[in-house]
């Protein structure tokens, strides 16, 4: 719908002589034009047609305007729908705004007056196409699966996501907590040629070793107390697919060999048991700390890192994805935006705090933060005041941008500046007047009117 020639109008009336008047106009703007004398015939016409525009009379025999806008709401809610009423009642366009009609006209009127309303409603729609096309393309863009990121930190890991899902190479998936360690080995595991096999996760750090073991590989009947039947490993139930050993690093120097043997051999033997088995498994494990580091420290074994180190995902921190933090933002906002409890907006002061602070627990915190924030709020919006204490209280002081935006008082540069000062100093405060250029008492006093603590 670029211009008026691919714009589809529908001309709703029983009076004979309005649709032809109204046709011949509307023709003459070069509009396509259709007419109806009923809201049956109406309807039928929308099924197989696929207007831009309704132009309907309230008053019709048998199925009036209303209900022809009623019904037009719920099939065809993208079609404008302009309600044609009688001179005087107020109260139908009234009503008729109500129920979503996109403007109304009072008869008598000049034909240019309905030009006019046409081409605006025309004008409303294509720029609501773009922005709905835009934001399209934003999805599609800054989506993977349900990762979401447009920072190029995350660009890059999709790219790398997209590549690897491809083949059968064990992967190794590094982040801090939060970071979407998981998220990642899913999207991996669905774009991969294993996508319709199982795919199992084990938290390596929250199952003790003993029983990790038998979890892993499996148990003959007998092979311990309470093994009182034989059971298949989850590298067996995950034959074909994929297994997801989460906290690598906290696995315990016997089952590192194991898990090497698996690696190497690509076999199994279940707890007790004598037999072997063939596994086709690809692996796929995450750390939150440098194996490299634990294998310096001589935590981990240098054979198994070697083995799991084929191909490396390094997740960032959240606070160095600036880029993402709103879009995520947004991204939970609409996700926990349900029935009674919904926000539509963040505001520019909030944004500006979620910018700022620190994240220690990456997008997990900032999951928490809007899920509270639509849960505890009761605005439109999202404000400061939604936002958690530590959040609100950003001790990181103010970025070059606030500095320069006006919102910022001079008290705030203050009170922010003196808490950046006393973190470096790591809260000495001799030091930190003396960089700031003030006597320690004249700090101590301004720590108690800003409500600082140290
Ligand atoms: N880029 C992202 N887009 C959307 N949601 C995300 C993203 N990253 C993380 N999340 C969400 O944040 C939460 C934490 O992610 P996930 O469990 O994958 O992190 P993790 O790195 O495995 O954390 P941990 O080390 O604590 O296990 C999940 O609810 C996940 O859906
Ligand atoms: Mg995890």
């Amino acid at each position: 719908m670029s211009n008026n020639e691919n714009a589809q109008i529908l001309v709703v009336d029983d009076e004979e002589r309005m649709r032809n008047l109204l046709k011949k106009v509307l023709m003459r703007q070069n509009f396509y034009v259709d007419t109806a004398s009923n809201g049956i015939a109406a309807l039928r016409k929308v099924e197989e047609h696929p207007f831009d525009i309704i132009i309907a009379d309230v008053r019709m025999p048998e199925m009036n305007g209303m209900e022809v806008l009623a019904a037009v709401k719920k099939t065809r809610p993208d079609i404008y729908m302009i309600i044609m009423t009688a001179f005087g009642s107020i109260d139908s366009a009234v009503e008729a705004m109500k129920k979503g009609a996109y403007d109304y006209i009072t008869k008598p009127f000049k034909m240019s007056e309905i030009s006019v309303v046409v081409e605006k409603a025309l004008e409303e729609k294509r720029l609501r196409e773009e922005v709905e096309s835009l934001r399209k393309e934003v999805r599609i863009k800054y989506k993977f699966d349900n990762i979401i990121g447009k920072s190029k930190a995350m660009q890059e890991v999709f790219d790398l996501i997209r590549r690897v899902a491809r083949s059968s190479s064990t992967v190794l998936i590094y982040g801090k907590s939060g970071t979407g360690k998981e998220l990642v080995a899913k999207a991996v595991h669905f774009n991969s040629p294993r996508r319709d096999k199982p795919s199992v996760s084990v938290n390596c750090a929250a199952i003790p070793d003993t029983l990790l073991e038998s979890e892993l590989f499996g148990h003959v009947r007998g092979a311990f107390t309470g093994a009182i039947a034989t059971k298949k490993g989850l590298f067996e139930e995950a034959n074909g697919g994929t297994v997801f050993l989460d906290e690598i690093g906290n696995v315990s120097p016997s089952m590192q060999v194991k898990l090497l043997r698996v690696l190497q051999e690509r076999e199994i033997r279940r707890v007790g048991g004598a037999e072997t088995f063939k596994i086709d498994i690809r692996l796929m494990a995450a750390s939150n700390e440098s194996l490299e580091e634990a294998v310096k420290r001589g935590d981990f074994r240098e054979d198994l890192f070697y083995r799991l180190n084929v191909i490396t995902i390094t997740l960032p921190d959240l606070k160095d994805r600036q880029d993402d933090i709103l879009l995520l933002a947004n991204h939970f906002l609409i996700k926990y935006s349900q029935g009674e409890r919904r926000a539509k907006s963040i505001s520019r002061e909030a944004g500006n705090l979620l910018l700022k602070h620190d994240w220690p627990g990456n997008v997990r915190e900032l999951e928490n933060v809007i899920e509270r924030a639509i849960a505890l709020g009761d605005h439109e919006e999202i404000s400061v005041e939604d936002l958690p204490d530590n959040i609100r209280n950003a001790g990181r002081g103010p970025t070059q941008n606030d500095i320069l935006s006006e919102d910022v008082t001079i008290k705030e540069l203050e009170k922010s500046y003196i808490a950046k000062i006393l973190k470096k100093t790591r809260g000495h405060k001799i030091r930190a007047a003396r960089i700031l250029g003030i006597d320690r008492r004249t700090l101590y006093r301004k720590l108690d009117k800003y409500n600082i603590e140290y």
